[in-house]
């Protein structure tokens, strides 16, 4: 059975000049314990299937349509307290800059175990505890006397691995990571993705992954689905769609990435700067 069930996700924003549709009728499952990575070039629609789906986009001003159901419950039309008890305790999100992802005025260790107390009840005390054993889970050295800390006194790297400890404080089902290593750089991203694959191995827990970076995404995610201008265009298993794409802009992404593309090949130029939306068109 389905953890998650997505069926003709639709987003549209009113615009002055027309419906802008940011994502137009994709479908997905993704089973327990599964990974999904979501691919597509920036503009795609990626941020906002994910965001609908956790009611993080407004509506209005958007039309969202469609059926999500994630264990059951529908959550396009969920009240906005059962979101706030699925957000954070049975779904976690972690985002792109993990700078500006945590409170500057509040102690690391209270940040992390602020799920805890929301979620489970615990005291201030009890909640400490378990984030300092989360900290060091996720590998933060010194985990016991860095806790106190401020997030500025942290490195990117760092605070992306306290926003990690924080999303799977309370073991969700599913983590949705959106692009949580494009503001790192090279060496501390492959430690975050080993770090996200090893945490999902442990626990069984399923992951929506979010890149515009599709070795990333097949490094982390057994299944795949490409979106371009708001459609999935093409999804299966990771393996399988590098091995043979079915679709055009899938062998664009392939033929242009360095890491992926054929030895000999020449590298080429991303399909999408040949061939502009019809709105760009002169
Ligand atoms: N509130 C909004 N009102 C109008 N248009 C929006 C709104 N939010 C997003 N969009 C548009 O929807 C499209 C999809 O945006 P989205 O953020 O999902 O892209 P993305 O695939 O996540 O890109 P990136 O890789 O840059 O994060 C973009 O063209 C964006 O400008
Ligand atoms: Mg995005």
């Amino acid at each position: 059975m389905s953890l998650l069930s997505v069926e003709k996700l639709s987003v549209n924003f009113p615009l002055r000049r027309g419906a802008f549709t940011a994502v137009d009728s994709v479908s997905f499952d993704l089973a327990a314990g599964e990974t999904l990575g979501i691919v597509g070039e920036s503009g795609s629609g990626k941020s906002v299937c994910v965001s609908s789906l956790m009611g993080l986009v407004p509506s209005p001003p958007a039309n969202i349509s469609g059926r999500a159901v994630f264990k059951g419950a529908s959550l396009l039309d969920a009240p906005g307290e059962t979101l706030r008890r699925i957000r954070g305790k049975e779904i976690s999100m972690i985002f792109q800059d993990p700078m500006t992802s945590l409170n500057p005025y509040h102690r690391v260790v209270d940040q992390i175990a602020e799920p805890l107390r929301i979620h489970e009840g615990l005291t201030r005390k009890q909640a400490r505890l378990r984030a300092v054993e989360a900290m060091a889970s996720v590998g933060i050295p010194d985990a016991e006397s860095r806790s106190r800390a401020w997030p500025h006194e942290f490195s990117g790297g760092m605070r992306q691995r306290v926003m990690i400890a924080m999303a799977m404080i309370t073991r969700p089902a599913l983590l949705i990571a959106d692009e949580p290593t494009t503001a790192l750089d090279v060496t501390v991203q492959r430690q975050i993705l080993d770090l996200i694959k090893t945490l999902q191995r442990e626990h069984g827990t399923a992951v929506l992954f979010i890149s515009h970076d599709l070795a990333v995404v097949a490094d982390v995610c057994e299944h795949l689905a490409v979106m371009r201008r708001g459609v999935m265009v093409e999804q299966g298993r990771s393996a399988e769609i590098l091995r043979a794409p079915a679709h055009p802009y899938t062998r664009g992404l392939l033929s242009c990435h360095p890491a992926l593309h054929e030895p000999g090949e020449p590298l080429r130029v991303m399909p999408e700067l040949l061939d502009p939306p019809a709105s760009e068109a002169p």
